[in-house]
Order: C-alpha cells, then sequence, then structure tokens
C-alpha cells in the first residue's frame, strides 16, 4: 500500500485525488489543505467550459486536457447526474468586434460548433448599437464548483479518501509519504517559490436573473469585453483581469462590469447582486504538470508531482491534468534507482 499526499482541495487538488484512487489501487490518498469549497478559487469561478488565459501551454496539450474533462462532463450529463453534480448544458456564443478572429484550435473538442451569421451579428449588436464582426457558437457546459466540488468530495471519502486541514509549511512534514503532489494554486503567500506565477485578478457580479438564459462572451478591442455566464442559483458577470494581489472589490470594476454586460442585456443593470467577488487565477506562462525528484524523504528520495498554474482554465483542464497527474504519480512510484540520478 502506497501513502500518497496531495497538498490543495480546490478543482485541480479534488479531481487528482480522485484520478490517483482510480488509477492506482493500491494507495491510500490524503489531501492536506488549508481551504475547501466554498472557499476556493473555483468557487469564484463562472464554472464554464472554455480554455482561456493558459499562457503559452501548447495548443496540443490544452485540446487533449480540454476533451478529456468535456467529455467527462458530457458523461455525467448522460447518466442523469446533471443536477447531483451542478452541471448545466448550454449553448455558448463568442462574439468579437476585432476582424481576423480565426476559429479555436480546440473547436473540433466541442458539439455543434458553427459560425454565427452575420444576420445574427447584426441583430446582437443592435441593442447596444455596437458592431460585431465575427462570432461562433458550441455547446459548452457550466459546472458550479460550490455543486461539484462537494459532490467529488463525496466520491473521493467513500473511496476511502482522507482530507486533513492543515497548511503545509515545509515538505518535510509529508516525508513519510511515498509521492507528494503538489495543487496549491497559486499559494499567494509563498512568494518565494515559483517565480512564474503570476495573479490574474478576476472580480465579478453574482446576480440574480433567473430570465437570463443564454450565455455569451465579448471580445472587445473596444474596451468593452465582458461575459455573461448562467449557473443554476445565480448568473456571472464580469469580468476582469489585472496582474494584481488586491482581493478587495474594486467599485470601478464594479461600474465597468454593469455597464458593459447592460450594453447588451439592459434588464442586468438593475438586476439584484447576490455578492461581488474577487478571485486570483493562478496565472502562469504554462501549466506545470511534472515530475520533480529532491533529496529528503521516505528512502532519501522526495517525489513531488506539481499540477498547478491553470490560469483562467483550471475548471476548463481540470479532469485532463488530473488524468495525466495519475499517470505522473505511477511514474513516480516505479521509477528506481533514483538515487543515482540525483
Ligand atoms: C473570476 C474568475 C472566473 C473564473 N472562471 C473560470 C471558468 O469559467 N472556467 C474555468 O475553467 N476556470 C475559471 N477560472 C479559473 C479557475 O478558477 C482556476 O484556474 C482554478 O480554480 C484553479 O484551481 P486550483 O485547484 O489550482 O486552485 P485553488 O482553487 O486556489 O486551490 C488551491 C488549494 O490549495 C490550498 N493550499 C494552497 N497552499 C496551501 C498550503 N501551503 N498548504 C495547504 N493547502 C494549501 C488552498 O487552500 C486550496 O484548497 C476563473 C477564475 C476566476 C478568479
Ligand atoms: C469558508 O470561509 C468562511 C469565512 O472565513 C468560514 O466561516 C467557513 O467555515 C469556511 N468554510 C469551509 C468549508 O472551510
Ligand atoms: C468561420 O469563421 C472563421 C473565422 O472568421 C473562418 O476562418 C472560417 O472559414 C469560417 N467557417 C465557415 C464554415 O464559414
Ligand atoms: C508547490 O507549488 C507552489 C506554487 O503553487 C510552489 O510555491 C511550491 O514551491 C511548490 N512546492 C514544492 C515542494 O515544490
Ligand atoms: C468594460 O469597460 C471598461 C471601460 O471601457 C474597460 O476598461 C473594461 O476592460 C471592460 N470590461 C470589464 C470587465 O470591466
Amino acid at each position: 500500500m502506497y501513502e500518497i499526499a496531495v497538498i490543495g482541495c480546490g478543482v485541480i487538488g479534488l479531481t487528482s485525488a480522485l484520478s490517483i484512487q482510480e488509477r492506482l489501487k493500491n494507495v491510500k490518498v490524503t489531501i492536506f489543505t488549508r481551504d475547501k469549497s466554498p472557499n476556493t478559487t473555483g468557487d469564484i469561478a463562472a464554472g464554464y467550459w472554455e480554455p482561456y488565459m493558459v499562457g503559452d501551454t501548447p495548443p496540443a496539450q490544452i485540446t487533449r486536457w480540454g476533451k478529456a474533462t468535456y467529455d467527462y462532463i458530457l458523461k455525467l450529463w448522460k447518466e442523469g447526474k446533471a443536477k447531483e453534480a451542478g452541471i448545466s448544458l448550454i449553448i455558448s456564443r463568442i462574439i468579437s468586434d476585432r476582424k481576423d478572429v480565426e476559429n479555436p484550435f480546440w473547436k473540433d473538442v466541442v458539439l455543434g460548433y458553427s459560425n454565427l451569421s452575420r444576420e445574427y451579428l447584426d441583430k446582437f449588436g443592435k441593442v447596444g448599437n455596437r458592431k460585431f464582426i465575427s462570432g461562433f457558437e458550441f455547446l459548452s457546459f457550466t459546472w458550479e464548483a460550490s455543486i461539484f466540488l462537494p459532490f467529488l468530495e463525496q466520491k473521493f471519502l467513500m473511496n476511502g479518501g482522507v482530507i486533513v486541514r492543515k497548511e503545509i509549511r515545509d515538505f518535510k512534514e509529508l516525508e513519510d509519504f511515498d509521492v507528494i503532489v503538489n495543487c496549491t494554486g497559486l499559494d499567494a503567500k509563498d512568494l518565494t517559490g515559483d517565480t512564474k506565477l503570476c495573479p490574474l485578478r478576476g472580480q465579478i457580479a453574482r446576480v440574480s436573473a433567473s430570465w437570463m438564459f443564454y450565455l455569451f462572451l465579448i471580445d472587445s478591442e473596444h474596451d468593452r469585453s465582458c461575459y455573461v455566464i448562467p449557473n443554476i442559483h445565480c448568473v456571472i458577470l464580469g469580468g476582469t483581469s489585472q496582474p494584481a494581489y488586491n482581493l478587495e472589490v474594486d467599485e470601478v470594476d464594479k461600474k465597468n462590469i454593469f455597464r458593459n454586460c447592460s450594453e447588451l442585456v439592459p434588464a442586468l443593470a438593475t438586476a439584484e447582486v447576490i455578492k461581488h467577488q474577487v478571485g486570483l487565477r493562478p496565472g502562469r506562462e504554462r501549466v506545470r504538470l511534472e515530475i520533480e525528484i529532491k533529496p529528503g524523504g521516505k528512502n532519501g528520495l522526495l517525489r513531488i508531482v506539481h499540477n498547478y498554474g491553470h490560469g483562467g482554465a483550471g475548471i476548463t483542464l481540470s479532469i485532463g491534468c488530473a488524468e495525466d497527474c495519475a499517470k505522473l504519480v505511477e511514474r513516480a512510484l516505479n521509477q528506481t534507482n533514483l538515487r543515482n540520478k540525483l
């Protein structure tokens, strides 16, 4: 029986922990975490499938991880688990006022992809007196972390997993484990760590607008970018992306978000606000998913698998990354003669 420690209980930590349990039968998995849902970054997110703000992570990897996640959610949906897991199937429209927008490289991952017609774009823009040049739609999903994470946590516990509420300050605390999996996201407090990580501050508003049935994202070169993403209990209006650590709700951002969104859907201007929120996306030049071997640990070796830096797409890439993470844990366990390599 191998002992595996996962640090972090956000969407990345939980999906990784579950994948490890499912792939490797002879393991006991323990999650060590400071926070849990509803207090993780994913709980602030819009819970929507679309690769977004992932730095220079290679398109082939984004496509593979994104597809694994999309297919997993589609399977849960087909199995009738939509309510339990907080999943909604929804048509997503991405609309732009830029010229020369190309089809996204991940378009073959999703169902129902097509370009929006000139006529549609003109009608859509008319309300706000806006001119849109291109756009496309596809079938996407939202799966709210506040429902999905407790759903995953139940599965993890049923499989014999253990969750310990504890902030890990020194990896020596976990020396008795065979492999340590690092899913600490931005880990904003640890400024001495990975200098490639930087916060992408996202401010959004959760509003009550049960009449809002469509999802859209506006990509604008005229400073009018915004998104409107319906979840089950609220609609998310967004949102900013700034290289900042400030977790306070900013009044100017608040106004801009409402102005930009209600320009296209006027009734949103007076929608009842449930809460304004700020989250820090774990921005990185690319997702870090790899094995690191350090001196220390049980047999003189500390085997670490890193899985962090998913930027604005941690939910979108979660399942694909978790499956690869489990493979890396297996590989780390199987590696022998590591001492010679150090
Ligand atoms: C406004 C906003 C909207 C977003 N919308 C979307 C979206 O629609 N779709 C999408 O795919 N992505 C979206 N994202 C991005 C997504 O939320 C993140 O990529 C994702 O949540 C990152 O997950 P994570 O598990 O790596 O990090 P986190 O959720 O931050 O989890 C990190 C975990 O590690 C724990 N931890 C950290 N350090 C330690 C330590 N030293 N010891 C113990 N525990 C520790 C924390 O307590 C936490 O449990 C959005 C983000 C924001 C801010
Ligand atoms: C989330 O944070 C709130 C406020 O700090 C706290 O009261 C609550 O216990 C936390 N929930 C969990 C599950 O940790
Ligand atoms: C859809 O739009 C893209 C980008 O504007 C274009 O490159 C592509 O040829 C269009 N596809 C079809 C089928 O019209
Ligand atoms: C785990 O990841 C964080 C970044 O989230 C980094 O600061 C830390 O050094 C990593 N831990 C180890 C043991 O490498
Ligand atoms: C909304 O409009 C402002 C001002 O024009 C702009 O700076 C901003 O990027 C837009 N988007 C959001 C989410 O605030």
